[in-house]
């Protein structure tokens, strides 16, 4: 269900739009295999769809107007049924003028619970979130050029919504971080918090992995497993300014757990193959970019926008390696429905198994992907106002 409603960001009542009366939208949490039925009442009075990014299920299921169903009418509601395969950090938003709608609040987390899931005191889901408000302390109706040709419509008030906010020193903490925001980059530093990351976008990692800090470009998850040994503190230290992102309070302590910190249980993945063909994907456009022939501000290969043609058609089971190359002055995040991929590491190994891959400006990128499931998939910058202004396409998988 999609509603207006009145919430509360930075201690002021915003008219914005939520899930069920609510912002961040309910956290749908089932196990591991299950089957899962959500109907879509749309209540707004505008079109809706939903896509539930990152899980891998059947394309008629994949929320994608013109690529995988019409747009659900106001008024009007559809089922979405699929089995979710896959255990791990997911998330579910808007996909209809999902700039707009998604940075209305239109987003919530969908996590799957592994069958054996890891001993921690607390799941605890945490969602960073940017507003754009106007003068007048509502949600800025204004949507000028700016905002989609250069780094995205960044929000001036920021947050973080956590779904437990008291722990005791010594708790074993599962902390599922998620960037909905449509078009911010954060640079998470973690203070408290002694632990390693476990999965990056839902995919558990083969060893759990030390950081200093966290990079979440919208759209990407990560998932830490930490003891907490004081408040844990949420901060940002993405571009020129650090901000205080909000903490989970210390209340109490207790003696820690002593088990190491073991890598979450395999989803089942495709087994890494050599590819059977290559292709490139160049990121193009935006302020002071070079010219590109599509016809919107940014282009993937100088078309902007879903083209009559994909960027790739392959038959199932197809290994595909891609070469994603950033030539714009802006950073970007490329994510692909449908499918995880390997993300080549600077070491050039394959190592994250990922459906968004952040790329830097001027930055390139190998991916490998098994193509496996049938349908049409698309693969756009996940910046939201990037996506609507150009960089978006499609694979087809017969
Ligand atoms: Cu999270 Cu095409 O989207
Ligand atoms: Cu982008």
């Amino acid at each position: 269900m999609a509603d207006s409603i009145d919430t509360r960001i930075a201690g002021r009542k915003i008219p914005m739009l939520g899930f069920n009366g609510s912002l961040p939208g309910p956290t749908m949490r089932f196990r591991q295999g299950q089957a899962v039925g959500i109907t879509l009442k749309n209540h707004l009075d505008d079109g809706a769809l939903v896509h539930w990014h990152g899980l891998r299920i059947p394309n008629r299921m994949d929320g994608v107007n013109v690529l995988t169903q019409d747009v659900i009418a106001p008024g009007r509601s559809f089922d979405y049924q699929f089995r979710v395969r896959d255990a791990g950090t997911f998330w579910y938003h808007s996909h209809y003028l999902s700039y707009e709608q998604v940075s209305r609040g239109l987003f919530g987390a969908f996590i799957v619970e592994e069958n054996i899931p890891p001993a921690v005191d607390h799941d605890i889901v945490v969602q960073f979130f940017d507003v754009l408000l106007a003068k007048d302390g509502k949600y800025d109706e204004a949507f000028r050029p700016n905002q989609f040709s250069t780094e995205g419509r960044i929000g001036n008030v920021v947050t973080s919504y956590a779904s437990v906010s008291s722990v005791k020193a010594g708790d074993r903490l599962r902390l599922r971080l998620i960037n909905p925001s449509i078009d911010r980059i954060y640079r998470l530093r973690l203070s408290g918090l002694v632990g390693r990351i476990v999965a990056f976008d839902g995919m558990p990692l083969s060893e759990p992995m030390d950081f200093e800090t966290i990079l979440l470009a919208p759209g990407q998850r990560c998932d830490v497993i930490g003891d907490v040994r004081g408040n844990v503190v949420f901060r940002d230290i993405w571009g020129p300014d650090e901000a205080d992102l909000g903490d989970i309070a210390v209340s109490a302590t207790r003696p820690p757990t002593p088990e190491p910190i073991k890598p979450l249980p395999p989803n089942r993945v495709p087994p890494m193959q050599k590819p059977s063909r290559s292709a490139e994907l160049v990121l193009q456009g935006g302020v002071g970019g070079l010219p590109h022939r599509g016809t919107g501000t940014w282009a993937l290969n100088d078309s902007s926008g879903l083209p009559r043609r994909p960027f790739l058609s392959v038959p199932r089971g197809s290994t595909v390696e891609i070469s994603v190359r950033n030539e714009t002055g802006f950073p970007h995040v490329m994510h692909l429905h449908g499918h995880h991929f390997w993300e080549r590491d600077t070491a050039g190994t394959f190592a994250a198994f990922r459906d968004s891959t952040f790329l830097d400006i001027g930055e390139q990128r190998n991916i490998l992907v098994t193509l496996d499931n049938p349908g049409a998939w698309m693969l756009h910058c996940h910046m939201l106002s990037h996506q609507a202004d150009g960089m978006a396409t499609w694979i087809r998988v017969a």
